[in-house]
């Protein structure tokens, strides 16, 4: 695990008129994470690598880009040869998600593979050596401000038992309905990369509440 735990504001809740700026706003966390959906793998539709590159050149923070999108061995090496630090694509949508890792890895990002909440892992654990972070969703991706859905736990669970047991070497991300109330909870489980939206860009303060929720994170994982 990192020594601390990371914290990925999502641009999902941030004013898209002033991307920029709010990427700005968010300088203290540690990826910015930037949802990529196209209005067919999610019903909602949002931005793409045109825009990307240009939150990449304004962005002090580097990029977490999360694809819910079709045909991701398509699109997604584009967003690692951008300059995006991670690149994560869904695991639903993937024929063949060894050869989308490789591609992510050959172009300088870490390759990152998302379930969804009904997605158990066990479809995957012989792909995951390829991937250096797993994104386990807490809301059904699709739109910011979800209620967290706690039955997603034991999976973050079985995640660091692998890595803590030294099957797997990655980061334990954890996406959706991510706030003060529920970081807890999912630190203690074993997550050490928290996406947070509404509870970042939704705060008076967003630094602050960067602060807090790393704090909160820290404290939890040490039980
Ligand atoms: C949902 C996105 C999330 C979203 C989280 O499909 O993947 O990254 O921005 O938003 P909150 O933190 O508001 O649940
Ligand atoms: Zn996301």
């Amino acid at each position: 695990m990192p020594s601390s735990p990371l914290i990925a504001p999502s641009l999902l809740s941030a004013d898209f008129a002033r991307l920029a700026e709010e990427a700005q706003r968010v300088a203290d966390a540690d990826w910015l994470h930037f949802d990529v959906m196209d209005a067919h793998f999610v019903p909602n539709l949002t931005f793409g690598l045109p825009v990307m590159q240009a939150v990449r050149a304004a962005s002090p923070v580097p990029l977490d880009c999360h694809l819910m999108i079709e045909d991701p061995a398509r699109w997604a090496p584009g967003y690692a040869e951008a300059g995006a630090r991670n690149v994560t694509v869904h695991a639903e949508a993937c024929a063949d998600p060894r050869a989308v890792a490789r591609d992510l890895r050959a172009a300088g990002a870490l390759a990152g593979l998302a379930v969804k909440p009904g997605t158990p892992l066990e479809g995957y654990l012989d792909v995951l050596p390829e991937f250096d972070t797993l994104l386990i969703m807490t809301v059904e991706p699709g739109f910011g401000g979800q209620e967290f859905i706690a039955e997603t736990l034991p999976k973050v669970r079985r995640a660091r038992e692998l890595v803590d047991t030294g099957h797997l070497t990655l980061f334990v991300e954890v996406d959706g309905g991510i706030n003060a109330d529920t970081i807890e909870q999912a630190a203690a489980a074993g997550a050490d990369v928290f996406v947070a939206g509404s509870a970042v860009y939704g705060a008076d303060d967003p630094a602050r509440a960067i602060a807090a929720l790393r704090a909160q994170a820290a404290a939890a994982r040490q039980g």
